[in-house]
């Protein structure tokens, strides 16, 4: 699939969903749908909008044992959407049950990638609550490294970890980048943020933007001033 901008649909019902994106006459952003929408709406709010023509970032962050995430695959594959997800602490195993459920009778399937450590999770909290001592980074590698073995298509990640994964892990496994902002934009609560332009020379080949899109006075623009600095 070819790099394109994902608009989180961070909102918390259906009908400020559609209202959102019936602002986009001329244009089908590809919408990340996260766990307050699906869960508020369930998953007829994914067939309303791929009927409406967008492409779908179904972002769940599976984590249970294979079996229960294999079976979970299996339904999630019937609704058609483009790329889901899991969290590489899930294991191996799990990631490549995730694979097998998610694959349909004909051999297609979403395109799966992998959540590798949160970017809440700061080190401290990784040696202390998880036990994990090596640094974030190594872990971060790790996890793509094992997304990669077990069959996946790339993982979510900073912008400013893209061209390091890309390099353990090959230019074709994709990087999905949130923490995007405008250079003149408001940083929120994201902390780490690279622009558009910069993820694009960073080896980002998808960036996911929420609030600097969704809560901009011209949404349609914002969205496609977005596209163009990081795709042009
Ligand atoms: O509004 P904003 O551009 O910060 O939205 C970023 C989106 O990406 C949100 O849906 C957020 O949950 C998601 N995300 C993130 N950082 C991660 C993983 C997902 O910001 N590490």
């Amino acid at each position: 699939m070819a790099k394109d901008v994902i608009v989180a649909c961070d909102f918390n019902s259906k009908e400020e969903t559609l209202a959102f994106l019936d602002q986009f006459t001329d244009c089908k952003p590809f919408v990340k749908i996260g766990m307050e929408l699906f869960y508020a709406e369930g998953p007829d709010i994914v067939r309303e909008i791929k009927k409406r023509g967008h492409k779908i970032f179904l972002d769940l962050k599976l984590h249970d044992i294979p079996t229960t995430v294999k079976k979970a695959m299996t339904v999630l594959r019937n609704l058609d959407v483009d790329i889901t997800n899991v969290h590489a602490s899930g294991t191996v195993s799990m990631m490549e049950a995730a694979i097998e459920g998610l694959t349909r009778a004909d051999g297609t399937r979403p395109l799966l990638i992998a959540v590798t450590q949160l970017t809440s999770t700061d080190q401290t909290q990784l040696e202390n609550d998880l036990l994990i001592k090596e640094p974030m980074e190594e872990v971060v590698m790790h996890y793509a490294e094992n997304a990669k073995k077990a069959g996946l298509d790339g993982v979510v990640c900073s912008p400013l970890e893209a061209e390091a994964v890309h390099s353990r892990c090959g230019q074709e496994f994709f990087t999905i980048t949130p923490g995007v902002r405008f250079a003149d934009g408001e940083k929120g609560d994201q902390k780490r943020v690279m622009t558009p332009e910069q993820a694009k020379n960073n080896g980002s080949d998808y960036i996911v933007m929420g609030r600097p899109i969704t809560q901009a006075e011209d949404p349609v623009s914002a969205y496609k001033r977005a596209v163009k600095e990081f795709l042009s």
